[in-house]
C-alpha cells in the first residue's frame, strides 16, 4: 500500500504517525515469518492505540465537538484489530489472515483519514493555521 498525498491531513503530528502506519502494515506482507509478523503485530498494537490516544488528547485540548464520536471509532477499530490478531494466533493458514489484516487495516485506515481525521483536521487547521503558509 503506498502513501499518496491525497491522505494527508495537513497537521504534521497526525500525518508522520499515519505514514508510519502504512509501512508498518506492509511490512506485517514482507515478513510472513511468524515470529516476525508477531513482532510487527505488537509493534502495530502498540503504536495504533499511541497514535489514537495522541488525536484524542489533541482533539479533547481543542474542545472539537465531535472528540467522542471519533474517540468511539477508534475503540471499535482497536476491537477489530484485537480480534483480528486472536484470528491470526490460531490460524492454521497464517498467510491468509496476514493478508486479511493488511486488506482490513488498510482499508479501516484509508476511510477513517480521509473522512474522519480529515474533518477534525480541518477544525484543527482553522484554530492553529499553518505558519508556513
Ligand atoms: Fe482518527
Amino acid at each position: 500500500m503506498i502513501w499518496t498525498k491525497s491522505l494527508e491531513t495537513g497537521v504534521a503530528k497526525i500525518d508522520e504517525q499515519h505514514k508510519e502506519l502504512f509501512r508498518q502494515v506492509d511490512i506485517l506482507v514482507d515478513r510472513n515469518q511468524a515470529n516476525r509478523v508477531e513482532s510487527t503485530l505488537n509493534f502495530l498494537s502498540s503504536y495504533v492505540a499511541k497514535h489514537f490516544s495522541d488525536e484524542e488528547v489533541l482533539q479533547r485540548i481543542n474542545l472539537y465537538p465531535k472528540a467522542d464520536f471519533h474517540k468511539k471509532l477508534h475503540v471499535d477499530f482497536t476491537k477489530t484489530f484485537k480480534d483480528l490478531y486472536a484470528q491470526y494466533k490460531s490460524a492454521g493458514n497464517k498467510l491468509l489472515v496476514v493478508l486479511s489484516i493488511n486488506k482490513a487495516v488498510i482499508g479501516w485506515l484509508k476511510d477513517h483519514i480521509m473522512t474522519h481525521d480529515k474533518e477534525f483536521a480541518e477544525f484543527y487547521l482553522k484554530k492553529h493555521p499553518p505558519l508556513n503558509k
